[in-house]
């Protein structure tokens, strides 16, 4: 039987750099013979997407913590369901762009949802099908504000251009997060060249391949 397969996660601030690492990394690793796969979050399913749709407009559940964080989650479980447990299952890798962890951070620590209920909810939806490990790409809320005024400012969703002491405190949740379950969690310094950013991501991964490739 084959090895099964894993899930690592790109999490970190808009702008941190999560969708290059993570599409760089599912490179580098198909390279190495690997099946992998990147999904994001919200995302990933037609209802995943559908969802995407309702949760980045804002429009009628902005401001509500709670029902966004169910939302999140039910994108979550539907991915779970449709692709992360039956790639897992066939020895296949998924990356994911977002994760579980961006819900403890924006509806928990900043949003004010309580965080074992979220927890608790997060071992439901995934199941057998938790991720393996958490990259969370580490930026100052200066320089991820600065990378997302490349793009434009159409491009903002509900969840963005809330300003730089948002950007701030939704920096110290990660941080705190990440040294809270650093059993799950890597912080990665993603202030440097793409390519030297790439190469901490890889470091921090590296270990999962044993048996999983020749
Ligand atoms: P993202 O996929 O990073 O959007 P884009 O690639 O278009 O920049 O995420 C969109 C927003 O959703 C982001 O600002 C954070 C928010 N979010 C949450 O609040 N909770 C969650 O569980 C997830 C997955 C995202």
């Amino acid at each position: 039987m084959s090895e099964p397969g894993r899930i690592i996660a790109f999490d970190g601030l808009d702008g941190a750099g999560k969708s290059l690492q993570a599409r760089r990394l599912a490179t580098r690793l198909s390279e190495r013979g690997l099946d992998v796969k990147v999904f994001r979050e919200p995302g990933g399913t037609p209802l995943g997407e559908r969802l995407r749709d309702v949760l980045l407009e804002g429009g009628d559940i902005a401001g509500d913590p709670l029902l966004e964080g169910l939302l999140f989650s039910a994108s979550r479980r539907a991915l779970t369901l449709s692709s992360l447990a039956p790639r897992k299952a066939c020895g296949a890798w998924s990356l994911l762009d977002r994760s579980f962890l961006s819900t403890l951070v924006y509806q928990g620590l900043v949003g004010g949802v309580d965080l074992e209920f979220l927890e608790g909810m997060t071992r439901e939806v995934h199941g057998e099908a938790f991720p393996d490990r958490i990259l969370v790409l580490d930026v100052s809320p200066e320089l991820a504000s600065q990378r997302r005024r490349v793009r434009s400012a159409e491009d903002m969703d509900a969840f963005e251009g809330r300003g730089e002491e948002y950007l701030r405190r939704v920096g110290e949740a990660y941080r705190f997060l990440a040294s809270n379950h650093s059993d799950l969690c890597v912080r990665i310094d993603a202030e440097g060249s793409i390519e030297e950013v790439s190469g901490r991501c890889y470091e921090a991964v590296k270990d999962l391949l044993a048996g999983a490739v020749p």
